[in-house]
């Protein structure tokens, strides 16, 4: 097993004891992280009770089936999460349920079958180039928050795969910007629903920021959008055959209908932001602990010059790289994007011989159980070799995509895109930690690090 000797990956010291509600509105509003306690690392399962939310959170890995595969209609996705989505989202799949959900699916999955996945590579690897560029520009040594590029070049990625456009740095910033102040009011107004805060005030707090700037998102993505809907709706179809295509032409096998414009600019808003602010994350902690552990990043380093050598990627070689893809995968394990999945109880059931009330909310947490005391050896440690045996994963612990009918319709796609994206950065640099950073990890919508993630990326003889 792996492990370095100074540094553990960091993570926020739990509570020892479970917060006072007082305690939980002004921690939590920042981050849900900050209001976890030791025991909700060891527990089967737990509940949290406010004045407007009687949540219970399950670790138990059997009723975490159930939650998410056997018993999926009677644990539909939570309407508050809906609620605090759509001003960006709208009525996307992320968000939808039953009938409207089964559609929008089978619309949605001809776009990300395998196939289209490697037909998108030549369009993914053009914008990790670009990002490789960017990086090379500030000389030998390069001291930066690695955070924004993440970001910049995941959603660029987006941009190119899904509507055959290319996102220029303004644009990127304004969206990006844009978004970090959704996802902070979304904390806040979540904060104010569970706490019951009379509707009529939150305008003089921030709900109206939240709106615009989900209006902000939503305004781009329809400036591309509008011309080549209204190119279909008058059959002059357009040479791209990027996701945005498929979703115009996608018919409806019952109706024979087609999404409207509206509906197609939830999908694209949904698919713009799950795609890029999940990946992005996830890359910047990969870098992060990486900086961490030196002899891993030269193992990673060996492993892609044996399969590359000093010449192009191609999706083959991707594929190849076990080292790279087992490093990703043990970030997700630590630092899973999406904390936690928040559905609803349909109707009374009985948990552990618990009661649960219709109407309460049921919370499965991947960042809890990916650092359960039960399930996993060394929880808070960082060893990518634990992949290599996949038979030693305990069954239903790891689930940073998600599991059953609404698993992530993207963890193709952004496998394909992480480890394109780490092999470009481990071969033409060391990357180093600044000296004295340490990581503020925050859980809004996605786990982010609230300071970035400052390194140095320092160029390797051949890069
Ligand atoms: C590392 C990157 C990613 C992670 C960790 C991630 C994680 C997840 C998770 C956990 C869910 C299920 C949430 C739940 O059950 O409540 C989900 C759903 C989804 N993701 Fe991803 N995702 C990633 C990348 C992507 C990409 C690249 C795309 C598309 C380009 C995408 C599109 C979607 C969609 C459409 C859904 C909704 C599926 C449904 O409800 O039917 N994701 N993702």
């Amino acid at each position: 097993m792996s492990s370095c000797p100074f540094h553990q990956p960091f993570f926020p010291k739990p509570l020892s004891n479970k917060a006072s509600l007082f305690f939980t509105f002004f921690k939590k509003r920042r981050s849900w992280l900050d209001g976890l306690y030791e025991r909700s690392y060891s527990m089967k399962t737990g509940r949290v009770k406010m004045p407007g939310l009687d949540l219970h959170v399950i670790n138990q890995p059997d009723l975490v089936h159930r939650v998410l595969v056997d018993e999926v209609s009677e644990f539909p996705k939570n309407k508050l999460l809906g609620h605090l989505l759509e001003p960006l989202l709208g009525e996307s799949i992320f968000t939808t349920n039953g009938d409207q959900w089964k559609k929008q699916r089978e619309m949605l999955n001809p776009s990300f079958e395998m196939t289209r996945i490697s037909h998108v590579f030549g369009l993914m690897n053009d914008a990790v180039k670009e990002l490789g560029e960017r990086l090379h520009s500030n000389g030998s040594e390069n001291h930066l928050n690695i955070d924004p590029e993440m970001t910049y070049v995941t959603a660029d990625i987006i941009f190119r795969t899904i509507l055959s456009a290319r996102l220029d740095r303004n644009d990127a910033m304004q969206i990006i910007e844009a978004f970090v102040m959704f996802q902070e009011e979304t904390a806040r107004t979540a904060m104010r629903t569970m706490f019951k805060i009379p509707q009529w005030l939150w305008f003089l707090t921030g709900e109206s920021k939240r709106i615009k700037a989900g209006n902000a998102v939503r305004d781009v993505l329809a400036d591309i959008i509008r011309p080549r809907y209204d190119a279909v709706t008058s059959n002059t179809i357009g040479a791209e055959r990027d996701i945005l295509s498929s979703l115009l032409t996608a018919v409806d096998a019952d109706t024979g209908e087609r999404f409207s414009f509206e509906e197609i600019l939830d999908q694209v808003a949904m698919l713009f932001l799950a795609g890029h602010e999940t990946s992005a994350s996830a890359l910047t902690w990969t870098i992060y602990l990486l900086s961490l552990y030196p002899e891993i990043q030269e193992r990673a380093y060996d492993e892609v010059i044996r399969i590359t050598g000093e010449g192009e990627f191609d999706p083959l070689q991707i594929k190849q790289m076990d080292l790279i893809t087992n490093i990703f995968k043990e970030t997700l394990r630590l630092y899973p994007p999406v904390g936690f999945f928040a559905r609803e109880n349909a109707n009374e059931t009985l948990m552990r011989g618990k009661t649960i009330a219709k109407g309460s909310s049921v919370v499965v947490a991947p960042w809890l159980i990916h650092r359960h005391k039960e399930f996993w050896e060394n929880p808070n440690g960082f060893d990518p070799d634990r992949f290599n045996d996949p038979q030693s994963i305990h069954k239903d612990t790891y689930l940073p995509f998600g599991m059953g009918p609404r698993i992530c319709i993207g963890a193709s796609f952004a496998m394909q895109e992480a480890v394109l994206i780490l092999a470009t950065i481990i071969r033409d640099f060391k990357i180093e930690l600044q000296e004295g950073f340490v990581p503020d990890v925050v859980g809004r919508l996605t786990v982010r690090s609230a300071n970035g993630m400052h390194v140095i990326l320092k160029r390797r003889a051949n890069g």
